[in-house]
């Protein structure tokens, strides 16, 4: 049995009231729900006050939204997986689309990300994805297929418990779009099976496969009815506390 886990992606957003007020009413919520696990990504200058505002109130586990892989060193602008254990950090997401997209990651890159990561002792959310062009042209599952492969290189099974995958197809992010519960479940069913052939299938029965693209209170209950999505990476609906907590009711099984 897979723990629901739904994770806010608060992006490049708030200001530090705004990221402290928020944790704190995402923490409230969270008391209603102990079946969930709960994650709040802030941006890395509000990773500390975010954390410091639900202190000891809460099970809500605190992530960032990417790494760099060396340990320190000259690597101006970059933050460490170590530094992120100290912040008592537990997440960390690998491979955001906007990060592949928008920012030029590679899988190799991406890879060397996810190894700091769990040899930090930390959690990764490795995030997958097609673009429309590549859904249109038949290649979601290829697309799919290698950023996994990728990804997970050298990853052994024994790890698998601070592994997280995020099924995002980029057409459904910050779009309003979302894919419908067959759309998402035939991907995510997909990807269950290639985890079995990456590890084998008892390591891939317990990986938590989230949904993340355009998932809303209205849409979530139909996403995460579906048998092998297993939580939702929640972008825009995140910043918006009444919408946070739809999902997570959504997500109460
Ligand atoms: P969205 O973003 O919910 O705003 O579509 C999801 C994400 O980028 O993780």
């Amino acid at each position: 049995m897979r723990t629901p886990f739904i994770a806010g992606n608060w992006k490049m957003n708030l200001t530090k009231g705004e990221a402290k007020a928020l944790a704190a009413a995402v923490a409230e919520k969270a008391k209603d729900l102990p079946g969930v696990e709960i994650g709040i990504i802030p941006a890395f200058v509000h990773i500390a006050c975010a954390a410091c505002a639900i202190k000891g109130k809460s099970s809500v586990g605190i992530g960032a939204q990417d790494v760099y892989f060396e340990k320190n060193g000259a690597f101006t602008g970059e933050v460490s997986a170590a530094m992120l254990t100290d912040l008592g950090v537990k997440y960390v997401l690998v491979g955001h689309s906007e990060r592949r997209h928008v920012i030029g990651e590679t899988d190799a890159l991406l890879n060397k990300k996810l190894h700091a990561v769990i040899a930090a002792g930390l959690t990764v959310i490795l995030c997958i994805g097609e673009k429309i062009e590549q859904r249109k042209a038949n290649q979601t599952f290829n697309v799919c297929k290698t950023q996994l492969i990728e990804g997970l290189k050298g990853l052994d099974k024994s790890k698998a418990g601070q592994l997280v995958i995020a099924y995002e197809p980029v057409w459904a992010i910050g779009t309003g779009l979302n894919a419908t519960k067959e759309q998402a479940q035939e991907v995510h069913a997909f990807v269950r099976d290639e985890l079995v052939k990456i590890f084998d299938a008892p390591t891939a029965a317990g990986i938590r496969i989230q949904y993340g693209g355009s998932v809303k209170a209205s849409n979530a209950v139909e996403l995460l009815s579906q048998p092998d999505v297993d939580g939702a990476l929640v972008g825009g609906a995140s910043l918006k506390i009444d919408e946070f907590a739809g999902i997570l009711a959504a997500a109460k099984k």
